[in-house]
Order: structure tokens, then C-alpha cells, then sequence
């Protein structure tokens, strides 16, 4: 890594607060949690400048008194409310939990595919394999083969936090994906045909293939059904952890949005060898991550590192949200170069185009 990150700047007080921030983290996780799934915060951010009194909350939601005093004297403490002659008001933290859909969907993702995992997450650093999902989920190789059969609750949150991200990112793109006038684009790791569906909608000729496992390209035909865009789209059901796999020739655009980040080095760079064999000397390789070096605002990397322990612990045990200088070091050693950096697209993306050297 060629910069400095983070420093050494809190008083010893601050450290102190900060290290029984992180000691008491899940509980107060779950408080918060609490104090949104029970509208708690929504009703003290409806008695505006006035705020309201605990027992007048009690009887609004039909939580004892006692259940929502613990409650809240933890959110004073997590500065999600704060109180004046015991009427409880709402601060911007407090306001940012129930009204920001990014903290919605991480918190969700949190609760609903991590929180009971993340008790092995030792295990997983040590073992290199998703103790969490195999503890709590199944004896899964991946995630990605087992998201098909995954609990409702676990999917909702799963795709709504990786539908968030992309679904910033991609009206915009469009404009660079059509740029050379593609005929013919390889969607890897196409998931539920989202943006494949985006490029069929946006340009009329252009045909897409998703490259995917069984069990996600049911989902999208059935999307790509009901838009009646079986005509230019298909699928490829793929096992991409099978290095003997080729990707089909031909292709103008290889596309692989937050993809990469589901792989350990090594298999990236067997996935970028194997698109350099796909590709001639005018294919274009589009790589779409959220890279942790790359964001503008705190919250963004600090979402991101806590990311990477999903991939640690739930999803695969070898993967992680990236450092861009990481990638690009891969792009290299497939033959391929960079060349072109597209920076703050979506919520915090950066597009790599890469050609063949
Ligand atoms: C995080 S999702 C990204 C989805 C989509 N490209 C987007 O930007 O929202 C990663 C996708 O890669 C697929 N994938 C992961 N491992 C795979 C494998 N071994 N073989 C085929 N596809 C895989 C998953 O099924 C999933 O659809």
C-alpha cells in the first residue's frame, strides 16, 4: 500500500470511549435495531421539538415502560436520542437510522445474513473456510450455491444490500457501456439479470449472455421473462470456481460488476485468464467494484472493511472488498491493462476498463 491511512489522534479518553464502542457493539447493535423495529424512533421523531415522554411511548407501541426505558437510555448512549425533563427528542444519528435506506440495508444485511455467524468468525480466519454460513446456514462450498435455497428473511436482506449498491451505479454506466456501440455482452456473475436487463432496455440491438450459477440464472430468466427479453438475453450456467471452464468467444464488452470481491486472489486471477482467453485485441474488460481506498466518505470505508468479514465468514472464507492497487496488480499479471479509471459512480464505485496488452 503506497499511502498512509487512518492515525493515532484521540486522546486517551476518546481511545477509551472508542474501545467500549467496539466492546459493547452487538448488544447496543441489537438495541438499535430494537428501538427502529418497534418505531420507537419513529415516534420520537414525530413529536418534533416538543419529544415525548416514555410512558406516552409505551402505549403507542404496547411495550412496557421498562422495555422501552432500557431501550432508550441505551440510544442516549448510542446519541440516536437525547432527553430534556424526561421528554425524549431525536438527534440526526437517530434520524439517518429510520430514514437512510444505505443504513437500512446494512443493518438488515447485518442482522438478518451476519449477526449469528460472525460468533465463529475466528474460526473462519483460521480455517479459511465460512464457519458462519456452514454454523448456521449449511455445509455450503459458497454462499453463491447456497442463495438459491437460503431463508426468505436471509434473501431479502442479501439481494436488497447487493441491489442497493449496484442499482446507483448502473442508469449511469450506460452511457460508457454504449459508447463503442457493443453488439454483444458477457454479463459474469449476472446474478438476477439485473443489469443485463438495464442494457436490453437501453439499447435494442445489443445481446447479453449471463454467465452464472444454476440456481440465480432461475431467478433471472424469470425476470427477463416478464420484460419479454428472452429474445436477446440468455444464460450460461457456470460453475466460475472451475478453472477448466472457458468463457464463450465473442464477446464486444466482458462485464463484472462487484463480482471479483466473491474470490481470493488466486481465483481472480484464473477468472481474468480466462477472460484475456476470451477476448480479442478490441474486447473491452469492465470491472465495477467498490474499492475501500477509493471512497470519499468514512462511512463508506468503514462499511466496506465490515463487508470483507462477510466474505470471511459467510460467504466463501478467502475473499475480500478490495484495495484498488490490489486489483489492478491482477489486471497486470492476466496480460490485461488498465486503461481507463472511472471514479464516484453509484454509491462509491470506481469502473476499471481493461484491454488485452
Ligand atoms: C455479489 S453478486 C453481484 C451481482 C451483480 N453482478 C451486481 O452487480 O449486482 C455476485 C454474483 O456472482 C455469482 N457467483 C459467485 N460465485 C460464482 C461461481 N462460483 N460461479 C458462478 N457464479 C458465481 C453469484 O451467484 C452472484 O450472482
Amino acid at each position: 500500500m503506497s499511502k498512509t491511512y487512518g492515525d493515532d489522534k484521540l486522546s486517551a479518553i476518546d481511545a477509551m470511549y472508542q474501545a467500549q464502542k467496539i466492546a459493547f457493539a452487538p448488544i447496543m447493535f441489537q438495541a438499535a435495531k430494537a428501538l427502529r423495529d418497534f418505531r420507537i424512533l419513529e415516534i420520537v421523531h414525530k413529536s418534533l421539538k416538543k419529544g415525548i415522554k416514555i410512558d406516552e411511548i409505551s402505549k403507542k407501541t404496547k411495550i412496557s415502560k421498562y422495555g422501552v426505558q432500557v431501550l432508550l437510555e441505551a440510544g442516549l448512549s448510542m446519541n440516536l436520542v437525547y432527553v430534556e425533563n424526561d421528554y425524549y427528542k431525536i438527534t440526526k444519528t437517530g434520524y439517518f437510522m429510520i430514514s437512510d435506506k444505505l443504513t437500512k440495508v446494512n443493518m438488515d444485511f447485518t442482522n438478518d445474513v451476519n449477526y449469528k455467524g460472525m460468533f465463529y468468525l475466528q474460526d473462519s480466519i483460521k480455517q479459511g473456510k465460512p464457519v458462519g454460513l456452514h454454523k448456521i446456514f449449511g455445509k455450503w462450498n459458497t454462499v453463491y450455491e447456497a442463495l438459491a435455497e437460503m431463508p426468505e428473511q436471509f434473501r431479502k436482506s442479501w439481494f436488497g444490500f447487493d441491489h442497493y449498491y449496484s442499482d446507483f451505479a448502473f442508469p449511469e454506466l450506460m452511457k460508457i457501456i454504449f459508447k463503442n456501440n457493443p453488439k454483444k455482452i458477457l454479463d459474469i456473475g449476472g446474478n438476477t439479470g439485473k443489469f443485463s436487463i438495464k442494457c436490453a432496455e437501453h439499447n435494442s440491438n445489443v445481446k447479453i449472455t449471463i454467465l452464472d450459477l444454476p440456481g440465480q440464472l432461475n431467478d433471472a430468466y424469470k425476470n427477463i421473462k416478464q420484460k419479454q427479453l428472452d429474445d436477446r438475453i440468455d444464460g450460461y450456467p457456470i460453475n466460475l470456481l472451475d478453472d477448466t471452464k472457458q468463457f464463450p468467444k465473442g464477446a464486444d464488452i466482458i462485464w463484472m460488476s462487484q463480482f471479483l470481491d466473491c474470490f481470493s486472489e488466486n481465483q481472480i486471477l484464473s477468472l481474468l485468464n480466462r477472460s484475456y482467453n476470451a477476448m480479442d485485441k478490441n474486447t473491452e474488460l469492465f470491472i465495477l467494484e467498490t474499492y475501500w481506498d477509493k471512497q470519499r466518505f468514512p462511512a463508506s470505508t468503514y462499511s466496506l472493511h465490515a463487508t470483507s468479514l462477510y466474505f470471511t465468514n459467510i460467504a466463501n472464507g478467502n475473499s475480500r472488498m478490495y484495495h484498488s492497487e490490489d486489483m489492478i496488480k491482477l489486471v497486470e499479471q492476466s496480460n490485461l491493462y488498465v486503461s481507463e479509471i472511472i471514479e464516484n459512480i453509484g454509491v462509491s464505485h470506481t469502473l476499471l476498463k481493461c484491454k488485452k496488452k
